[in-house]
């Protein structure tokens, strides 16, 4: 058979599902000498050794079965423990589900919810692997994009809502949000949930920025669904030890769902990866019990970054973006820049930077580019050195 005909015979969804930006920029990047890449949303810290250390011992203490498909115990109860710190009330370990990363906690979440023909309502720009696994799972993404104006994001709300119909199972809110950073208030999520209650829906939240969050009231965390709304309504949460402990290799995440579900979600787990390494887990356990002091390290890290980044990019001509109050990274349009991925293509060869391109975020996100600032200092000012030189030469050819 030829390759096309091949092709011809798998599901039309997984033929057809774009490739993501940001993984096509690294892809054409990875192989070139002298890049400085802040393409992906990871830091550049390696895991602590006293988080790593555990899950060795348990390997190599013969921790290799097959494991309860929810996660082995102490690492619920250690998630429960997590957010009664952080959050300051009571939480019960079966509300807590352990994944394969935050991206199979989201694509189990998709797996519950929305099937053929169901609509999931996502502001954009988002991360792209929402709408991904939504169209994979034969459901439909209906993005509603947020507006830049006056230096600012926001989402309309009532704009929001008007996209619902009668075959929305629910909403999409990722806050802090990748890209933009946008932070929904309080408020905003409490017009949200109010909305999703009245209209029998689901709230699909993703908070797995949540720590990074650069509140002017020294909180640590953004506004969050876990303080207003009950651990058995119809909340289904994201999250993920990638961001918060430098653990992105690791694939562990966890999902915050009613209890009555656990049966469901098992079932799930079993047809996708039929567990996460137990062996892995044993060094979650140890990031959530012992991993306060580097978590706030990182988020001040972050927040130091962040304004180095704006500083930089903030002197350059023609770009524009708002300071981000979340999540590690800098969305910034550039005036006149009418395709992303070329130019992220063009700004690999000739700048020696990898960025992700705008476009991949959905709608609103052509004509701008990401970064991910949560870099060695030196390392992001010598990026933005070179993409500002860059823009220079730029400006010199467009007025010759
Ligand atoms: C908004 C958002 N949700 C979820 C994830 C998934 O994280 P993980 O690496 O654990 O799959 C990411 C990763 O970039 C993200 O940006």
């Amino acid at each position: 058979m030829t390759p096309e005909q091949i092709l011809a015979a798998i599901t039309p969804e997984a033929r057809d599902e774009p490739d993501s930006g940001i993984v096509k920029a690294a892809m054409y990047g990875f192989t070139k000498q002298g890049i400085i890449a802040l393409w992906s949303g990871e830091g550049n810290l390696t895991t602590p050794e006293a988080f790593a250390r555990p899950a060795v011992e348990a390997l190599l203490g013969g921790e290799t079965f097959y494991t309860w498909q929810r996660g082995i115990p102490e690492l619920r109860d250690a998630l429960a423990r997590y957010h009664q710190r952080t959050f300051g009330r009571a939480f019960d370990s079966e509300n807590f589900f352990v994944t394969s990363g935050g991206m199979q906690a989201i694509q189990t979440i998709v797996q519950l919810v929305a099937g053929a023909g169901d609509e999931i309502v996502i502001p954009t720009p988002a991360w792209p692997n929402y709408a991904g696994a939504l169209r994979v799972s034969g459901a439909r993404p209906v993005e509603v994009p947020m507006a830049f104006q006056n230096g600012r994001w926001t989402l309309d709300l009532d704009r929001l809502f008007d996209a619902v119909t009668p075959r929305t199972r629910g909403i999409s809110l990722n806050s802090p949000s990748n890209p933009v950073g946008w932070t929904a208030s309080r408020d905003e999520l409490i017009a949200i949930r109010d909305f999703c209650r009245k209209h029998g829906i689901w709230i699909l939240g993703d908070e797995v920025y949540t720590r990074f969050y650069y509140g002017e009231n020294g909180e640590t965390h953004a506004p969050s669904f876990l303080e207003i709304c009950d651990d058995e309504e119809q909340l289904l949460l994201a999250n993920t030890f990638s961001k918060n402990w430098a653990m992105t290799g690791w694939r562990v995440g966890w999902l915050q769902a009613p209890r009555a579900l656990g049966p469901a979600i098992e079932r799930i787990i079993q047809v996708n990866s039929s567990g996460t390494p137990a062996f892995l887990q044993r060094g979650c356990v140890a990031a959530l019990d012992h991993g306060d002091q580097f978590l706030a390290d990182q988020v001040a890290m972050a927040r130091d970054r962040r304004d180095l980044a704006v500083s930089m990019l903030g002197n350059l001509p023609g770009i524009r973006f708002e300071v981000p109050i979340g999540a590690f990274y800098l969305f910034f349009a550039i005036e006149g820049l009418a395709d992303s991925a070329a130019t992220v293509h063009r700004l690999i060869d000739e700048a020696k930077v990898g960025f992700a391109p705008g476009s991949t975020f959905g709608p609103g996100g052509e004509g701008s580019l990401r970064i991910c600032y949560l870099k060695e200092r030196s390392t992001l000012e010598e990026a933005l050195q070179r993409f500002a030189n860059w823009m220079k030469v730029q400006a010199a050819r467009q007025s010759a």
